[in-house]
């Protein structure tokens, strides 16, 4: 198949999109919301609690307002204060950050290049007997290759795994859903995910202490939803997620299996016409239920990765990305604290090469090829 002509339409990396039928039900919703007056803690967050947690296979869900808040809770209620946390080096800053604001010490940890989730053997060097946690990341939709690994190190170390799904909604490791694969699992529904709200979060546990300290934490430390809470006995913060996110994020989550059938479609397609462009290489993966969040390559060497993103995006409406152009120890605020080049060296590297391709289930099959067609040309020109 050819496509000579530009689509006039941008091919966006994450669309939150909503059909006419769910905008009609979420309007509907929001008048039954205003019209309750009840705009927190009612009974939509309780639902959409209960339909994500029996979505995910824990026993608990608890909605929060962002992916931040859930990491920062999970690491507090970890009790990370003066502890190490392993996180991965290439991932969205929030992950490191809500290490410190929970008072721990971030440790980074290098990549697999053939995953671009945890490097084990890094990891296993960088564990001491201060270290307390470690966080895994499904990086870009693929759920940690590593888990059951990690697991063991964990079980043996007496170390806290926990889990940043935010990009790998709906994915699976052996048969189980992330998100229930460590002591909580922490979504994000920020405007551009899987399952977009605008802000959201969730905290995915069968942990029955985690859902209590959670419930407190994210209502400035006070036990108990109704009325007014008056005795505080911890600290916390307003973590809490609106009703009207909550009718957002039920709505979402019915098209979640339909748009992750999508997704994989798109990735599917991305591969068989990528095996035919010289200097692009796909990742191997052997994981059916990735998420595909993005959908990441590696350029050659000899490419120059910063142009060809440039032109994809200026030239061909093309929202190629990085995931992520800084890695969190080279960014300022950790160079400051004395992180330096040298610390990932394999991510410092692979990074270099990386480039993202867009995938929203609203893409159609003429729109992938001419992504790849793009790309092909504005390499080889
Ligand atoms: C891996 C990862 N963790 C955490 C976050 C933070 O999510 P939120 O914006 O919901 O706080 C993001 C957001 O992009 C992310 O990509």
């Amino acid at each position: 198949m050819t496509v000579k002509s530009t689509p006039l339409k941008k091919i966006a990396s994450a669309l939150p999109f909503f059909e006419d039928a769910d905008i009609e039900k979420i309007s509907d919703d929001v008048k039954t919301i205003l019209k309750s007056k009840k705009l927190v803690l009612g009974p939509y967050t309780q639902k959409f609690e209960n339909l994500f947690s029996e979505y995910i296979g824990t026993k608990y869900g608890i909605a929060v307002s962002s992916a931040t808040a859930a990491l920062e809770i999970v690491l507090s209620y970890c009790d990370v204060k003066d502890a190490e946390v392993i996180v991965p080096c290439n991932t969205f800053i929030a992950c490191p950050n809500t290490v410190l604001y929970a008072g721990g010490k971030p440790v980074f940890a290098d990549m697999n290049p053939d995953t671009f989730c945890l490097d084990i053997n890094d990891v296993k060097r960088k564990i001491t007997s201060k270290t307390k946690v470690i966080m895994v990341v499904h990086l870009a939709g693929l759920p940690e290759p590593e888990m059951d690994n990690l697991a063991k190190i964990c079980k043996e170390r007496n170390i806290f795994l926990m889990e940043d799904c935010s990009h790998a909604h709906g994915a699976e490791f052996n048969g189980k859903k992330v998100g229930s694969l460590g002591i909580g699992g922490c979504f994000s529904f920020f405007a551009t995910k899987i399952i977009p709200t605008g802000t959201g979060g969730m905290i995915t546990t069968d942990d029955e202490k985690l859902q209590e300290f959670a419930e407190a934490f994210r209502h400035q430390g006070g036990i108990g939803g109704e009325g007014r809470i008056e005795v505080f006995d911890k600290f916390g913060y307003d973590f809490m997620m609106s009703e009207i996110t909550a009718a957002l994020g039920i709505n979402q989550l019915q098209k979640l299996e339909k748009h992750l059938e999508k997704r994989r479609m798109i990735a599917a397609q991305y591969e068989k016409e990528l095996s035919k462009i010289d200097g692009v290489k796909c990742l191997p993966n052997t994981n059916p239920t990735h998420s595909y969040w993005k959908f990441i390559t590696v350029l050659d060497k000899g490419i120059d990765r910063n142009k060809v993103r440039s032109i994809l995006r200026e030239q061909h409406f093309i929202d190629a990305g990085i995931l992520y152009p800084t890695l969190c120890h080279l960014q300022p605020v950790y160079q400051n604290l004395g992180h330096k080049e040298g610390e990932c060296p394999i991510a410092e590297e692979v990074m270099k090469h990386q480039l993202t391709l867009p995938v929203n289930p609203f893409m159609t099959e003429e729109d992938v090829f001419y992504v790849t067609e793009s790309l092909n040309k504005v390499i080889h020109q």
